[in-house]
C-alpha cells in the first residue's frame, strides 16, 4: 500500500514535466562512455531480475540497441564476451546480493562500464559500480520484494529515456506521459483488494498455478508467480501464454488456475491462449485492463483495471503487477 507514495518519491525531481527532460545525476557525468557501450548487459537475481527482463524490452524499444539479461549467478561463472565495450547494470534492492556483486566485480574486470540500480544507500554494489541511481523505495521490510519491483521498473524506464534524449531520439515522450499517471492508478487498482481477496479464498488449497502473459506482460507473470511461490509455499510458473501450448498444457485441467495477464496488446491472441485453457477445463483469473464481454464470459474470475488501456505498454507492468501482488499476498494470509 506503499507503492503511490514510494512511486512520487523515487520520480521526484528527476522528470521536469514542462520541457519532459529527466534529471539522473547519479549516471549524468558516464552518459557519453554509456552511449558509446556496443552492448548492455542487465544483472540481477530473483524479482529484480524480472524488472531487468521488462527494462530490456524498454530499452530495445525505445533506444533500438541489443540488451541482454543475465541472471548474476550464471553471468558470474560462464564464459561472456563482456569487454570495455560493453555496459553492465546490476539491479538489487538491498545491493549486497552475494551473486550480484561478485557478476559486477567480473565486469569490472573486463573492463565494463559497470551501474547501479540499487535501493540501499552505501550498499556494496553501490560503492562497487562505477555510477548508479537510487531507488529511494524506502526500506523494504519482507524478504519479498514489491515495492522494489516497481521502483525498479519505472528507473529503468527513466534511464531509457535519459539515454533516448541524450541520443537525441523522440520515442519517450508517451512513456513519461504514463509515468504521471501511474500513482494514481495503483491508487485505484488497491481498491480492488476486497474483490481479489474473494478471488484468493477458492484457490488456497490448490497445489499449482500457471501464470500467462505476452509481451511487457511476460516477465509480469514470472513475478506473479515468484511472489505467491515465496510467499505462499504454493508451486507457480509464469509463462509466455504462447508457450504453454510447448509443455505446460499438459498439466491443465480443473484443479490448475490459471492467471492471465490480458492488455490491448496482442489481445486477440491471448484470448485464444484463454480458449485453450478452458478446452483443458482450467480455471482462468483474468486481469484485464480491457473490459470485453468476451473475456468476461470465458473467464471464471475477472479482474478490470479500469482507466489503464490507454497507459503506454512498456508501463503498464507497474501497474498490471499490483493485482498480482494482492492475490499472493491475500492466499498467503488466508493459508
Ligand atoms: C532473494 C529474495 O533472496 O533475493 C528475492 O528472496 C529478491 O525477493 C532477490 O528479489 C534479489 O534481491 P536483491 O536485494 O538483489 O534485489
Amino acid at each position: 500500500y506503499e507503492q503511490p507514495n514510494s512511486l512520487l518519491n523515487a520520480i521526484r525531481g528527476r522528470i521536469d514535466y514542462k520541457d519532459n527532460k529527466i534529471k539522473l545525476g547519479g549516471i549524468h557525468d558516464w552518459i557519453q562512455n554509456i552511449n558509446k557501450a556496443e552492448i548492455l548487459y542487465i544483472t540481477a537475481c530473483g524479482t529484480s531480475w524480472h524488472a531487468a527482463l521488462i527494462g530490456s524490452y524498454i530499452f530495445e524499444e525505445i533506444l533500438n540497441i541489443p540488451v541482454k539479461v543475465e541472471y548474476a549467478s550464471e553471468l558470474r561463472y560462464r564464459e561472456i564476451p563482456i569487454n570495455s565495450k560493453s555496459a553492465v547494470i546490476a539491479i538489487s534492492q538491498s545491493g549486497e546480493t552475494a551473486d550480484t556483486l561478485s557478476a559486477i566485480k567480473k565486469a569490472k574486470d573486463k573492463n565494463a562500464l559497470t551501474m547501479g540500480i540499487v535501493n540501499v544507500v552505501g550498499s556494496s554494489i553501490s560503492r562497487e559500480t562505477d555510477c548508479g541511481i537510487y531507488m529511494h523505495a524506502g526500506p523494504e521490510i519482507g524478504v519479498a520484494s514489491t515495492k522494489a519491483f516497481t521502483i525498479q521498473v519505472v528507473i529503468l524506464a527513466l534511464l531509457s529515456s535519459f539515454i533516448s534524449q541524450k541520443m537525441k531520439i523522440e520515442k519517450s515522450r508517451s512513456n513519461l506521459e504514463s509515468i504521471k499517471k501511474v500513482p494514481g492508478l495503483i491508487n485505484e487498482i488497491l481498491n480492488l483488494s476486497d474483490e481479489i481477496f474473494k478471488i484468493a479464498k477458492e484457490f488456497i488449497n490448490v497445489n499449482n498455478f500457471l501464470y500467462l502473459g505476452r509481451g511487457y506482460q511476460f516477465p509480469v507473470a514470472l513475478e506473479g508467480a515468484l511472489k505467491l511461490k515465496e510467499i505462499s509455499y504454493i508451486h507457480a510458473e509464469g509463462y509466455p501464454a504462447a508457450e504453454m501450448k510447448h509443455g505446460p498444457i499438459a498439466l491443465i485441467d480443473d484443479k490448475m488456475p490459471v492467471v492471465v495477464i490480458v492488455t490491448k496488446n496482442g489481445f486477440d491472441k491471448i484470448i485464444s491462449n484463454i480458449q485453450e485453457v478452458k478446452a483443458r477445463g482450467g480455471k482462468v483469473i483474468s486481469i484485464t485492463t480491457i473490459d470485453s464481454q468476451n473475456l468476461r464470459e470465458i473467464s471464471d474470475h475477472y479482474v478490470y483495471l479500469s482507466n489503464c488501456s490507454e497507459i503506454d505498454n512498456s508501463i503498464t507492468p507497474l501497474l498490471t503487477s499490483i493485482p498480482l501482488q494482492l492475490l499472493a499476498y491475500h492466499i498467503a494470509v488466508l493459508k
